[in-house]
């Protein structure tokens, strides 16, 4: 186990420094693990004037650290003028508080930092409810004296607000009303959005989704695909709720590229409840594009971290089929490495290829591959509907994705990919019903 340790002070034009570390930690890179609790915290707009990182032998229940650490620390808190001290670990309660009065700062822990980002963050009204939920029921089990207020003072959720004094009670009966309050409004948001899905079912393109750690690189892909600009600046959760845009790959097909909240290490489980919403979209997706950064030194337990999430959401078995493994940034590597992804192995499983956002290397490949990808998932059917009968021929354009049309006296044929949820639907309608696969209009589309 580890512990890092940056610390800050809301003092602008205080240079950062660098971090001491020791020893290795739980499969990652001390450092980088340093640098990326470094870069969240930039990412709420705190000045880091100290960072370090450290090894925890023995966990201490009262306060995590030692205590010979903890005096340590509480003389550079002094010294320093530290309003905030960021643990990149989960302290209970008992260890916030203790170590806040020891310290003489206020002192976040990993979910605090990172609701904050999400709270900061949340573009969407259900993002935003999500995430206010989450926090309460977080702060819930919090309320010390040293931070007990409701208010939100800066656009985030207040866990480094201003002191309010006591009023515990109160200030707990206000949170569970108001987490009441939340729940109620949620049903109704997720309702709406669930008609919103249905609707974009209705639509015939197929979704390709983006997810990755954070700072892999998804918002500069997706903006390169998709010509927008969505913000792609170095800060992490750029990216929280999920933009989405039409792109046509080279066959014609056009697809609806989705752009994800970015994963981090260790996301506390009752986040990932808080951000299903957003992840649900990715459960959806025909084709999920997990965008790795493949320069990055944790590049492997990052790998790690994002797969067990999407199993957790259900999408375990199916992963490897509606996968791409996007290995980005391979303008960074060294010529060798970077040659040796250009040519994997053949029919790798889960697919991969290697690009450079940045540079535009790899991407035609990378869409031949979804092309490729979407084609084999949905195989071909014939359908023959009655010429008079318009509506069911407008459905079936706009609910799937026409190959070919052959149009007999009695029946048109059309040859065409459909989703298994809506072949059921066409098939429930009367006018509608299935040909054998051997018909002109298949043998058309050869
Ligand atoms: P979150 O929004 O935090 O989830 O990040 P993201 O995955 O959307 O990353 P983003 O696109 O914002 O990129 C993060 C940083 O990596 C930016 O500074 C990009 O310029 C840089 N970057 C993205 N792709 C490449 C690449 O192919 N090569 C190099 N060298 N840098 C890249």
């Amino acid at each position: 186990m580890h512990v890092t340790l940056p610390r800050r002070l809301r003092r602008p034009g205080v240079s950062p420094e660098r971090g001491l570390s020791s020893g290795g930690g739980a499969g990652r890179d001390l450092e980088a693990r340093l640098g990326e609790a470094i870069s969240l915290t930039r990412a709420i707009g705190l000045v880091v004037v100290h960072g370090e990182a450290l090894e925890l032998v023995k966990p201490r229940p009262a306060t995590l650290l030692g205590s010979g650490k903890v005096d340590a620390l509480k003389e550079i808190v002094a010294e320093r003028e530290i309003v905030v001290m960021v643990v990149d670990a989960v302290l209970s309660p008992i260890q916030q508080r203790n170590l806040e009065r020891t310290l003489g700062c206020k002192v976040i822990d990993r979910t605090g930092l990172i609701l904050e980002i999400f709270g900061a963050r949340a573009r969407t009204r259900e993002g935003r409810l999500q995430v206010e939920l989450a926090s309460l029921n977080y702060r819930k089990s919090r309320l010390v004296r040293s931070w007990t207020h409701l208010e939100r003072q800066r656009g985030g959720f207040g866990f480094l607000g201003g002191p309010g004094e006591t009023q515990i009670e109160a200030d707990r009966r206000q949170i569970r009303e108001r987490i009441a309050k939340l729940k109620l409004e949620l049903e109704t948001v997720v309702k709406t959005r669930a008609l919103h899905r249905q609707a974009r079912r209705r639509v015939p393109y197929p979704i390709v989704a983006l997810v990755g750690y954070t700072n892999a690189g998804k918002s500069t892909l997706f903006n390169r695909l998709t010509g927008a600009t969505v913000d792609a600046r170095d800060a992490l959760f750029a990216t929280l709720d999920p933009t989405m845009r039409g792109v046509d790959l080279p066959s014609g097909r056009r697809i609806i590229l989705s752009d994800t909240v970015g994963f981090v290490s260790d996301l506390p489980h009752d986040l990932v409840a808080a951000f299903r919403a957003t992840l649900e979209e990715v459960i959806e997706a025909d084709v999920i594009l997990h965008v790795r950064d493949i320069a990055h030194p944790d590049s492997a337990a990052q790998l790690i971290d994002v797969e067990t999430v999407l199993g957790e959401l259900g999408l375990g078995e199916r992963l490897d089929a509606v996968m791409i493994e996007v290995l980005n940034k391979i303008d960074q590597l060294a010529p060798e490495r970077r040659a040796a992804l250009l040519s994997p192995k053949p029919n790798p499983v889960p697919k991969r290829v290697a690009i450079s956002a940045l540079t535009g290397e790899g991407l035609a490949a990378l869409l031949a591959e979804i092309d490729a990808m979407l084609a084999a998932g949905r195989a071909s059917i014939v359908l023959g509907v009655a010429p008079a009968d318009g509506a069911s021929l407008a459905w079936l354009y706009r609910n799937g994705e026409v190959l070919a049309r052959s149009e007999g006296e009695e029946v048109i044929a059309l040859t065409m990919r459909l989703a298994p949820d809506l072949l059921e639907r066409a098939l429930s309608r009367p006018g509608i019903r299935r040909l054998p696969d051997s018909t002109a209009a298949d043998r058309a589309a050869e």
